[in-house]
């Protein structure tokens, strides 16, 4: 048994206190969760541990085979896949080991291989990553930390693009991990996550270790998401998602039609769709479904054939942080950067900082942006909280429809019910929501229609009035799933 001791971690970021005395003891043998509200210090606290930060005090000592050291090798697989997009997979993974290969290099080549066949992106291997779904960044990063062979195994959020089927493969094998003596965490913000992958969670608020869950009893999703709801924050959340009603389809103005469409690369064909006002409208599907791709041509971001003729405003927001946080720069600036000329300039037609600070003061407030002041840089919000910026700058638009690959994607408990409420209300303002969203509960309360994707066409239509609970989603969006694989086999 290997043991990672933590003992009086503390970190500043000028006023921040994101790490604040933390204790923590991280044994082998289970995977060990941590939970925590955006902001608690889970990423601070990754960095802390993985040495990509020094703490400003405090003491880190591994305990291997009952010696303790200061030596010790820790590899990360980051929220935001770190990875070289101009590389092949095969590339990706020799950064950083190009001694080792040449000392030893069938030896390093063939166990490559074994963890590429391990995560079935072994057919990917010569493929630059820039033309691989997020899917297959995300498993190059956990490829990556395998071949480091460090002792501490960090996952932060490794699984969010990944079909449930890869995330129990994923969890089996850090599983695995830890059984082989690793010390292996997974932070995240999916409860099921916490529950059927770890066998004990630590709950991080405000910096510091406030509770731990261990044993089947006790480590249930209700527990884990009491201890993450005790903050000040949930007062204002659940009020505002209360009584949203859903709307009736019908005789709803058609923002945009789609006919006979189809993915200019072919991932899907033959598409009809009406995007209607009014409507949070979410496409389903797993990878390689084309709903991913279908969302990305409505939202204008992917060509198609025939392409989108019909002129109403579109905004859309990527899966991937990379894409839609300008890191460069302020928080404020990222609120305003979507904005035209008629709202940010003066008279004269300069910039005027007065109404960015406007936007900025207000959208801080509106969106429930945890910041010290909007001239802070976005980098140095948590991620929860550099999504309620994307989000906010864009439904400030007021586009007719907004798209959104994943609204939630590293996003706390209560922020979540936030985000579908402020959805929700867009729409009954006469615009329309498109969401692709990888997670059926997510579907059932921001959804006011799912459309199932299955094989690169459209295999059923719901509308949410029908559904009864999540449980009759998921079942109702199987059914449609078989049906049409079934369909394309005879
Ligand atoms: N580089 C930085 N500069 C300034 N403040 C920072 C920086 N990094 C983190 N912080 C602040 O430290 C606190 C903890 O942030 P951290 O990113 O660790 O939270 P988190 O638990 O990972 O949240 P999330 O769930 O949203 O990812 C936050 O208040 C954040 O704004
Ligand atoms: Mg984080």
């Amino acid at each position: 048994m290997n043991e990672l001791i933590a003992t009086g971690l503390t970190k500043r970021y000028g006023a921040t206190r994101a790490l604040s005395g933390l204790d923590i003891r991280l044994i082998s043998g289970t995977v060990i969760g941590i939970a925590g509200p955006n902001g608690a210090g889970k990423s601070t606290l990754m960095r802390v541990l993985s040495g990509e930060e020094r703490p400003d005090s405090g003491d880190l000592v591994l305990v291997r085979d009952g010696q303790a050291t200061r030596d010790f090798k820790v590899a990360v697989v980051h929220q935001e896949p770190q990875v070289w997009p101009n590389l092949s997979v095969w590339k990706n993974l020799e950064v950083g080991r190009e001694e080792e290969e040449r000392a030893s290099q069938n030896r390093g080549d063939a166990e490559t291989e074994k963890i590429l066949r391990l995560l079935s992106i072994d057919m990917f291997a010569d493929f630059e990553l820039v033309d691989l779904p997020l899917a297959v960044h995300q498993r190059v990063e956990i490829a990556r930390a395998m071949l480091h062979k460090a002792d501490v195994f960090l996952f932060d959020e490794p699984n969010s693009a990944l079909t449930d089927e890869e995330s129990k493969a994923l969890f089996e094998l850090m599983e695995r991990l830890a059984q082989a003596g690793k010390i292996v965490i997974l932070v995240t913000h999916r409860l099921n996550d916490l529950v059927s992958a770890c066998s004990d969670v630590m709950i991080l608020r405000e910096g510091r270790i406030v509770a731990e869950l261990r044993g089947d009893s006790a480590l249930t999703e209700a527990a884990i998401a009491a201890q993450l709801t005790l903050t000040e924050h949930v007062a204002t959340t659940t009020s505002a998602v209360g009584g949203t009603p859903k709307t009736p389809m019908k005789d709803q103005k058609v923002l945009l039609a789609l006919k006979s469409c189809a993915d200019a690369a072919g991932a899907f064909q033959n598409v009809d769709l009406d995007v209607r006002a009014g409507t949070v409208l979410v496409l389903a599907g797993v990878e390689g479904s084309g709903a991913r791709e279908l969302t990305q041509v409505i939202g204008q971001f992917r060509p198609a054939n025939p392409g989108r003729t019909n002129g109403c405003a579109t905004e859309y927001i990527a899966a991937s942080r990379k894409h839609t946080v300008f890191s460069n720069m302020s928080v404020a600036e990222n609120l305003a950067i979507r904005l035209g000329r008629d709202r940010m300039t003066t008279a004269a037609g300069t910039l005027s900082l007065a109404a960015i600070n406007r936007l900025a003061d207000n959208s801080v407030r509106r969106y429930t942006i945890k910041v010290g002041h909007h001239s802070n840089p976005v980098t140095s919000l948590s991620g929860g909280n550099q999504q309620k910026v994307v989000l906010g700058a864009t439904l400030e638009t007021n586009a007719d429809i907004i798209v959104v690959e994943e609204p939630t994607r590293g996003v706390d408990i209560s922020s979540k019910r936030e985000i579908y409420a402020l959805l929700k209300s867009y729409c009954r303002a006469g615009k329309a929501v498109v969401l692709f969203c990888t997670e059926v509960p997510e579907m059932y309360d921001v959804a006011d229609e799912v459309v199932v994707l299955s094989r690169g066409s459209i295999a059923g239509r719901i509308s949410m009035s029908e559904i009864s609970n999540v449980s009759h989603l998921v079942e109702v969006i199987a059914r449609f799933e078989r049906k049409e694989a079934h369909a394309q086999i005879s």
